[in-house]
């Protein structure tokens, strides 16, 4: 936006100047001509609209991005690239793509959903038709719920309106009103319009950490039974995933028809990392800050996080999440 502004004040500028600059009307007008002509297109070029110079799915790069930035998860990896792939492909998709991520904390799935806009909006989480909810702070008062409800809906069905190809991210999902969560099952359904408005093109992604201590148990016992990692299976975690959300007595999506109805496409188990993993981490964070990657910085900085169980010390009890912060300190 402050580009756009930017370039139609140097246009403008410039058109001032030269007409300034020139005596004859006529080639006042054709200066004044070519400035607005300038000027519009550079306006069109830097304000992002819901067609595909801005909106295109690019699955090689979410294939790349999820092998070489996302550690450690080979059960969403793939889930997420199958699914994202069949979806955007798919000129004539009968309801919208649901995507339910379930982990622990700091395992990734904020992360991941950041790497699915990043490869279908050019502008990527700051596209203006990529939106993110999150429980606590958009929903912070349960007997509210009513006056959210309307207003969830309303912004739902105008984001659509304005642009099919809309991303809606609920963060925090098992901390939401349950009836909050049963309002937006309309969008979710089979229908070719809703109010004339079609919803099938658009994405929802809701992150929650239910389930995720079955995630963490089942990994442990893989380990325990000296499996590896990779041998976990989707098959190994679902249903015992689909169970525990729809039971959660706790979070929001407890009674949620959203489950009853089959209306989640996917759920993708995120599972807890390992020291390697936070290893990884660290040294990624070093790269973004364009820092040359230090093994034994990356070694401390992973040394330094709390593991479970206390004396195997396997897993990370917040995955990568507080690598941002233990990496200042330590360069
Ligand atoms: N599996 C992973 N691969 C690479 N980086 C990761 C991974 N998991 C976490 N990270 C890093 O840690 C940061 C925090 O992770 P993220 O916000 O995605 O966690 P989360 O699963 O959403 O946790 P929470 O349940 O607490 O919201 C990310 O921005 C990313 O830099
Ligand atoms: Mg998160």
């Amino acid at each position: 936006m402050k580009t756009t502004r930017l370039y139609l004040f140097l246009t403008i500028f410039s058109t001032i100047a030269l007409l300034v600059d020139t005596d004859e009307s006529v080639t006042a007008a054709v200066v004044i001509g070519i400035g607005a002509t300038l000027g519009w297109t550079m306006y069109k070029y830097s304000h992002e609209s819901c067609d595909s110079s801005w909106i295109y799915f690019n699955a090689t790069a979410l294939e790349a991005d999820l092998e070489s930035k996302l550690f450690g998860q080979h059960i969403a990896s793939s889930i997420i690239l199958k699914a994202v792939n069949g979806f955007m492909k798919n000129e004539n998709p009968q309801k919208p793509l649901v995507l339910s991520l379930h982990g622990s904390t700091g395992t990734g799935k904020n992360f991941v959903s950041k790497l699915i806009a990043e490869n279908i909006y050019k502008e990527g989480m700051d596209s203006r038709f990529v939106h993110v909810f999150t429980s606590t702070l958009h929903f912070p008062h349960p007997s509210q719920y009513l006056t959210y409800k309307s207003q969830l809906q309303q912004w739902i069905k105008g984001n659509v309106s304005n642009c099919e190809r809309s991303m809606f991210i609920f963060d925090e999902m098992d901390k939401m009103h349950p009836d909050l969560i049963d309002s937006i099952r309309p969008y979710l359904e089979y229908y070719d319009k809703l109010d004339g408005v079609s919803y099938r093109k658009a994405i929802f992604i809701f992150l929650s950490n239910s389930g995720g201590e079955n995630i963490t148990r089942t990994a442990l016992n893989f380990w325990k039974d000296g499996r590896k990692r990779e041998e976990i299976e989707l098959k190994d975690l679902e249903t015992m995933l689909t169970l525990i959300v729809f039971n959660d007595n706790q979070g929001g999506f407890f009674r949620a028809s959203l489950i009853d109805k089959n209306l989640v496409d996917f759920f993708v188990p995120f599972l807890p990392l390992e020291f390697s993993h936070v290893v990884q981490c660290a040294l990624a964070e070093m790269r973004a800050r364009r820092r040359k990657p230090d093994m034994d910085v990356a070694d401390k900085v992973a040394k330094d996080l709390v593991y479970f169980p206390e004396t195997e010390r396997v897993f990370s009890v917040k995955g990568c999440k507080t690598i941002v912060s233990k990496l200042d300190y330590y360069t």
